[in-house]
């Protein structure tokens, strides 16, 4: 990719190393610097058909720091796919209201169709159980950040590795940076085969284990935890059976080592006790409020006002 001008943005698996490193290195500048106004005359449309507090939220946010001009679908009610119009025509039609497309949707490589149907460019704020580009992003811009490198570093990543987009890319993206990695869920929400398969051809080390406890042996640096995706199972009694499977305490950080970082996209449901959100352990509130840098670096690379 080397330059983000006028490309979509979708997935980890189109990106470099060097393309990871730029986009956090341009994040550091933003929050460093607060450069003013590289987004003027530039509009932002974030299409959300998937409820959001964060992504939107913080994209919108970097979009009106950066002196830019947001709108958006927030609820698909709201929109004229309530009354029966594709998703294409929708696409076909915002992109010629804006310089840059923010959207999330339920369906896997929506945001992939979208950026193949006109030239305004598109960021992928989710799509599916795939991607979540962005979130990787502020994720490793809040590693580099608290631990000062993404190299080399043993991470753990517990809960939903099935259906959670959030750990697909950022599983991709440690990789680039040879992370020692250990996932750790029950056995009906492991790593997708296809992942798999792909870290063994690119004879990428990992381990896969069911028991927190035993990854505490492993002395992590970070403990990524992960919500169990209640709305991506068709049978709910399925979700029962896997539902409250793992829960981070004070006590489990004691057992896993008083250093390790907890981080977290979130939504959390109940897989983190708030107990813990106080301990210089936790870093997911950080993550969270480091959506706005990284996105308003993000935006400024894609439209040419960051470079
Ligand atoms: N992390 C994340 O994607 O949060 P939201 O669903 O609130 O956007």
């Amino acid at each position: 990719m080397v330059s983000f001008k006028n490309k979509s943005v979708i997935s980890i698996r189109d990106m470099t190393m060097d393309d990871l490193i730029k986009i956090v290195d341009t994040t550091g500048f933003v929050k460093e610097s607060n450069p003013p106004d590289f987004m003027k005359d530039k509009t932002v449309a974030t299409l959300f058909f998937e409820p959001s507090t964060r992504t939107r939220l913080s994209f919108e946010s970097a979009v009106l720091k950066s002196g830019g001009s947001v709108f958006g679908i927030a609820n698909p009610g709201s929109s004229s796919q309530s009354k029966g119009e594709s998703f294409a025509d929708s696409i076909r039609t915002v992109a010629g209201y804006c310089n840059v497309m923010v959207i999330r949707h339920p369906v896997e490589g929506a945001s992939r169709m979208a950026s193949e149907l006109s030239d305004t460019p598109v960021i992928n704020a989710g799509d599916g159980a795939n991607q979540h580009p962005t979130q990787t992003f502020l994720d490793l811009f809040t590693i580099k950040e608290i631990l000062g490198t993404l190299d080399g570093l043993k991470i753990g990543i517990v809960g939903d590795l099935k259906y959670g987009r959030t750990v697909h890319s950022l599983t991709h993206a440690l990789t680039l940076f040879g992370a020692e990695l250990t996932f750790i869920s029950p056995p009906a929400l492991g790593m997708p085969e296809h992942m798999l398969n792909e870290l063994d051809e690119r004879k990428i080390h990992y381990r896969n284990m069911e028991d927190l406890e035993d990854a505490g042996k492993r002395n992590l640096d970070i403990l990524y935890v992960t919500r169990i995706q209640k709305e991506r199972f068709g049978d709910p009694q399925e979700y029962e059976k896997v539902a409250g499977s793992y829960r981070i305490t004070g006590e489990t950080i004691e057992t896993l080592g008083k250093d390790i970082k907890i981080m977290h996209p979130l939504p959390r449901v109940d897989e983190i006790a708030e107990e813990v959100d106080s301990l210089p352990n936790a870093l997911y509130f950080t993550q969270a409020h480091n959506g706005i840098p990284t996105r308003q670096a993000l935006l400024g690379l894609v439209t040419g006002g960051l470079d």
